[in-house]
């Protein structure tokens, strides 16, 4: 009985701790929420970029219904909430947080540590990247794609566009702020993401609660 008591407590504590108050580790996500939000429209007429932020941390459940929004599984063949280029899928999207970095595993529900430590100010010239929540990082991974240099990025960038609208309604519909980013040291942030050859940094986004 005792176990039993142990156990539910621990995943209890799993789903509703922040996750900066867990050890950093690969973490499972709640499943994400797919229904409900705000109507369509409202959404498109609410989407901003804003470029001031409240410290306070994005729960595990909010974290899982945005990363699924910006490009989780939506249908039982594999594919996703935003369109990619002859479906290569080619976008990994890493969450930088003040506890570490992770990659987004759409498939496992899971984020995948990269790095532990607070690396968020890596992710941009901006001061306000340093104390959001949360930055997430667009990666496009050349080695899952085909066709010419140009195509490649070309097309890797349009997916890329798609993801970032995806978390502005999402962000419009939650009362979260967000801004899609260029500015940043792509090699800089690429050495803390532990990037390979193939993999390019196409944008940055920040997501978190409106300053108040
Ligand atoms: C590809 C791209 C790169 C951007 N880079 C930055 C950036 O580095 N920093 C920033 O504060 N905003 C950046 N923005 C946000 C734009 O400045 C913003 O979308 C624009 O001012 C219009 O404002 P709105 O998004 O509220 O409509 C970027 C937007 C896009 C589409």
């Amino acid at each position: 009985m005792k176990l039993v008591l142990v156990v539910f407590a621990v995943a209890v504590l799993t789903v509703t701790l922040p996750l900066s108050a867990q050890t950093p580790s690969d973490i499972t996500l709640p499943a994400p929420q797919q229904e409900g939000g705000m109507p369509l429209m409202q959404a498109l007429k609410e989407r901003k970029s804003t470029r001031e932020y409240s410290t306070k941390k994005l729960s595990p459940q909010v974290l899982s219904n945005l990363l699924w929004a910006a490009f989780g599984i939506s249908r039982t063949d594999g594919r996703r909430t935003a369109p990619s280029a002859r479906n290569f899928q080619e976008t990994d999207i890493y969450t930088v947080m003040q506890e570490g970095v992770y990659r987004y595993d759409a498939k496992e529900n899971m984020l995948k540590l990269v790095a532990v430590g607070d690396y968020r100010k890596k992710t941009g010239a901006q001061a306000f990247v340093a104390t959001a929540p949360l930055n997430l990082v667009y990666v496009a991974d050349y080695s899952k794609m085909k066709g010419s240099k140009t195509d490649q990025e070309l097309y890797s960038s349009a997916d890329v566009g798609f993801i970032s609208q995806n978390v502005y309604l999402f962000c419009a519909s939650e009362g979260l702020a967000t801004v899609v980013r260029g500015w940043v040291n792509r090699d800089e942030c690429a050495k803390v993401l532990k990037l390979g050859e193939k993999n390019k940094i196409v944008l940055t986004q920040t997501v978190g609660y409106p300053k108040e």
